[in-house]
């Protein structure tokens, strides 16, 4: 069964009078497990498309289904809980607390799930241990490297075991040899946890590694959907 679906997904964006078509009868699916790359041209609608999988925003017409929930007509509180339990971030940016340490960083999320503080540690550290950040675990954001902060990121967004994480451009800020360690350090996560990947990129290299490719253009699926 897929675990991400979207059916004639449609947004646009009106600024003022001026009416901009993001994206147009996307319909596209993942199962459990998947590894996929969403590729395209600037401003063909990768952001958009992962902002209303993982629920950041809603879509004008057309439906997005976690598993068997239709997100696109849940309720907010419902949504930051599937959200919460369910789907993992990783920002282009990173976008680490910039006061929290890197173990801190990672166990923030379990803290909003109501883990014990001795549960939260000791995950959080066997994590940034799995990342490689052994030693590194009390440095904060700005003591670290594009490269480490982007391996907290990804322990942040694996901690919890969510069934999927959206990754918009996550390698994006990294020279080639630093993202192509991401790569593999994502697809290790996603064989061992069985999590489900979907990330947006425009680097070849990256494409390359993942095991399906979606190209979108100009707001449609021209391939792989
Ligand atoms: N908040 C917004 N308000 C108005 N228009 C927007 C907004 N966000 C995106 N757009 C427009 O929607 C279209 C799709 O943008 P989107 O950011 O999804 O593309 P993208 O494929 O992620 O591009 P990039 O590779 O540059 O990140 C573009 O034409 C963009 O200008
Ligand atoms: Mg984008």
């Amino acid at each position: 069964m897929a675990i991400v679906r979207t059916e004639k997904l449609c947004k646009v964006y009106s600024t003022g009078k001026v009416e901009t078509v993001a994206l147009k009868d996307v319909s596209i699916s993942a199962s459990k497990g998947e590894f996929t790359a969403l590729v395209g041209p600037s401003g063909s609608g990768k952001t958009t498309l992962l902002n209303l999988i993982g629920g950041l925003d809603r879509p004008s017409s057309g439906d997005v289904f976690i598993g068997d929930e239709k997100i696109s007509a849940m309720k907010s509180g419902k949504l930051s809980d599937l959200r919460l339990h369910r789907i993992g971030f990783i920002f282009q940016e990173y976008n680490l607390i910039p006061v929290l340490s890197a173990v801190e960083n990672v166990e923030y999320v379990m803290l909003l799930q109501g883990l014990s503080r001795k549960d939260r540690r000791e995950r959080s550290l066997k994590i940034l241990d799995e990342v490689g950040l052994s030693g590194k675990e009390h440095s904060r954001p700005n003591e670290l490297s594009g490269g480490q902060q982007q391996r907290v990121a990804v322990a942040r967004a694996v901690v919890s075991k969510p069934e999927i994480i959206l990754a918009d451009e996550p390698t994006a800020n990294l020279d080639s040899e630093t993202g192509s360690e991401l790569m593999k350090m994502m697809l290790r996560l996603n064989e061992e946890y069985e999590i489900t990947f979907l990330l947006s990129t425009h680097e070849k290299m990256v494409m390359d590694m993942c095991k399906r490719v979606i190209r979108l253009k100009d707001g449609h699926v021209i391939d792989g959907g």
